[in-house]
């Protein structure tokens, strides 16, 4: 069964196809950061006008990527929530009109949901060698970790229709504190993968900031740490010493601490040995590292997407939307 998903919930305009929820037949992103670079963040009204004039083309664009033709196309599935209303508005909208035109049924799903389905999809042979996700494919039930730039958010999944909400940020998402940080660092935007690659360059400091304990619970918080970079800049940033790459890797390793420590005790909690980690943050090298180790140890195994499938795409929800139809 081939499946058409649609994603446009945040600023990319996304369509892809997916084989029998697992096979990935083609995906296209198209994206309209550099607009928003300049304001160092989304700005919503840019983010739906791009994706209302991309959206007709991207999603040509997958279908001749993958060598179909709409009549290929046994289902559509699309991101309803959540997301920039606008932006949703524009996928959903796009999807229905869709769906009401061809007769073929229409599957909404959930936007941090599909980030951890991102795990259960593979790139066919044919596809670049990087992108191919060999090994080990994960198993139900499983404790999931959503990082993004909206969501930091811990979940146990017996199946895909039924996930119940662990913990999550009681603030700032992670990687909305990557984001705050590389402003405050003058990093540019978005701040992940620059601060995970400058935080590389200067892996031994013994610059710490403090860690938001929020102990009997898996909730996270890291507005304290975010707040405490700021001021660490405010007093310091003219000395001769001070240095970004110090500071971008003490709070990468604040930040990875408390996501490794949540989930591993989450999967111990709940008894799983499986855990699938999605999002935006997820391509962190620090992240990806930590919870490999830690997972070892603990006889968890780890599971994370290919790096293009880490950030917001069509091919999750495309996914995803074949057990939920
Ligand atoms: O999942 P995503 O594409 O969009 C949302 O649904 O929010 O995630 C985007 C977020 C941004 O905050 C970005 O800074 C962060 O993911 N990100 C990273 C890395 N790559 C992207 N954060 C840490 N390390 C990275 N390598
Ligand atoms: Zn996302």
């Amino acid at each position: 069964m081939n499946i058409l998903g649609i994603e446009t919930s945040c600023d990319e305009t996304a369509a892809a196809i997916v084989k029998d929820g697992r096979y990935v037949l083609s995906h296209v992103v198209a994206s309209s950061l550099k607009e928003h670079q300049k304001y160092g963040g989304i700005i919503p009204e840019i983010a739906s006008r791009r994706q209302m004039e991309l959206i007709q083309l991207v999603v040509e664009e997958a279908l001749s990527k993958s060598s179909l033709t709409l009549s290929d196309v046994d289902a559509l599935a699309v991101t309803s929530s959540p997301g920039l209303i606008g932006s949703l508005l524009v996928g959903l909208s796009y999807a229905r009109a869709l769906s009401y035109a061809t007769g073929k049924p229409l599957v909404e799903v959930n936007h941090i949901h599909a980030h951890l389905y991102a795990n259960f999809l593979e790139f066919l042979a044919n596809d670049k060698a990087s992108e191919k996700k060999v090994g080990k494919r994960p198993t139900l039930p499983a404790v999931g970790l959503v990082v993004s730039g909206g969501h930091t958010s811990l979940y146990y999944l017996k199946n895909f229709s039924s996930l119940s909400l662990l913990g999550q940020t009681r603030d700032d998402a992670a990687g909305e504190a990557f984001d705050k940080v590389a402003r405050i660092l003058n990093l540019g935007y978005p701040g992940g993968p620059v601060i995970d690659r400058l935080a590389q360059t200067k892996r031994n400091t013994r610059l710490k900031f403090p860690v938001s304990e929020l102990s009997n619970s898996f909730d996270f918080s890291f507005s304290g740490v975010k707040t405490a970079v700021l001021y660490h800049h405010r007093q310091h940033h003219q000395e001769k010493d001070f240095s970004a790459a110090e500071v971008a890797a003490a709070f990468q390793h604040n930040v990875v601490s408390a996501l490794v420590e949540k989930s591993i005790q989450a999967c111990l909690a709940k008894k799983v040995k499986t855990l699938l980690v999605g999002g935006g943050v997820a391509a962190n090298s620090a992240l990806r590292q930590s919870l490999v180790e830690e997972g070892r140890v603990k006889g968890i195994n780890v599971f994370f997407p290919p790096l293009t499938l880490c950030l917001d795409n069509a091919a999750m929800s495309a996914g995803l939307g074949f057990h939920l139809r």
